[in-house]
């Protein structure tokens, strides 16, 4: 049967603007890096998609390398997308981008362009797009001059094949550099993709005060830390879990659980209960009480989670109190 989405599903999620631009992004957002490759059940990952468009999630990230095996995160969300959404395209955004090793020779990882434009078109294919929303760079390559990797996000955009470009993990200054050179090209930079939670702040220093100087949007990813920041991990490691997968592609392993991080995991979660939420909840509330954070963009290997995580924005806000306390944990 034909997939009719939820009439309701504008009601509940929060939208925010992208920086100084005219988009709005919900303020959760959906990845598809795992559990939509070719080794996961599909039925899961259309049902996951589904459920994340009936409660107003409207975003959609991804990557030429997503999977595994690379590729086949967006070929499988194409065989769903056209299963289910293609009624719902005007009301999506989705995204892919292109900067890590994705075919082998010299054309097929970082930031050329001869390897963009043919990774673009690869991507639009295998999602049976006519157009992405985004594109990013998904990090910074030493090697190629940064105007030649910027105006090939220009040129795509002046094509038509893009609507929008971002950059994923640069450093402060590198993205300062960024987007001077991509406001004198014209196309200003949407947003930035970084990987920030609690146990990763590195943005705090720098880098979110330069996307405010810039207008610049900014999406949070991994901001449950692959999962270390939810009721997950708190008594050991669950057959069902990341951790326990050995999915490769930069998925946690058991031995990133340390003993200190699942301890601070735990007194997080003692405080995550005064506050009526669960640990996961807590984890995206606290990236989301910053207004410069345009979204939190999750994981999910199962539909409940989503739901499950959607609920942070029932309380985001935090007093002096209780972020002292966060600090002291996670000092
Ligand atoms: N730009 C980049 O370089 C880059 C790098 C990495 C990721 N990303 C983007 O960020 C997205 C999210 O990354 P991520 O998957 O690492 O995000 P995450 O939200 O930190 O972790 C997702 C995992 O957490 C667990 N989880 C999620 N919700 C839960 C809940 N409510 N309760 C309990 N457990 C829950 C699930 O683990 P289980 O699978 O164990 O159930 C899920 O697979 C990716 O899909 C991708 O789009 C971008």
């Amino acid at each position: 049967m034909q997939y009719q989405a939820n009439d309701q599903r504008y009601q509940s999620m929060e939208y925010r603007r992208c920086g100084n631009s005219g988009l709005k992004l919900p303020a959760i957002s959906l990845g598809l890096w795992h559990n939509f490759g070719h080794i996961d059940p599909q039925e899961n990952a259309a049902a996951i998609l589904r459920m994340a468009f009936n409660h107003g999630i409207t975003h959609f990230d991804l990557a030429n390398n997503y999977g595994p095996p690379p590729g086949s995160a967006e070929e499988n969300f194409g065989k769903i997308f056209k299963a289910n959404f293609i009624p719902y395209r005007d009301e999506l955004v989705i995204s892919s981008k292109a900067g890590w090793g994705m075919w082998p020779g010299p054309y097929g990882d970082w930031g050329s362009k001869k390897y963009l434009v043919a990774s673009l078109d690869q991507s639009l294919k295998r999602m049976g797009l006519d157009y992405m929303d985004i594109f990013y760079h998904h990090r910074p390559d030493p090697n190629t001059p940064l105007e030649e990797t910027l105006a090939t996000l220009d040129g795509m955009v002046r094509q038509g094949k893009v609507l929008y470009i971002g950059i994923s993990s640069y450093k402060p200054e590198e993205a300062a550099r960024a987007f001077r050179i991509l406001k004198q090209m014209g196309t200003p930079c949407l947003i930035h993709q970084p990987k920030y939670s609690m146990f990763e702040r590195w943005v705090e220093d720098g880098l979110l005060d330069v996307l405010e100087e810039n207008g610049v949007g900014c999406i949070a990813f991994s901001p449950l830390a692959q999962g270390i920041l939810t009721n997950k991990y708190l008594h050991g490691i669950p057959a069902d879990s990341r951790a326990n997968s050995h999915r490769g592609n930069g998925a946690i392993e058991e031995v990133q659980l340390t003993e200190e991080k699942i301890g601070k995991a735990r007194q997080l979660n003692v405080l995550a209960e005064q506050r009526g939420q669960n640990l996961a909840q807590m984890a995206l509330a606290w990236i989301l009480k910053d207004k410069r954070i345009t979204s939190v963009l999750i994981g999910a290997s199962r539909p409940e989670q989503v739901l499950d995580s959607i609920r942070c924005l029932d309380n985001y806000s935090f007093t002096e109190e209780e972020l002292a306390k966060i600090n002291s944990i996670l000092k």
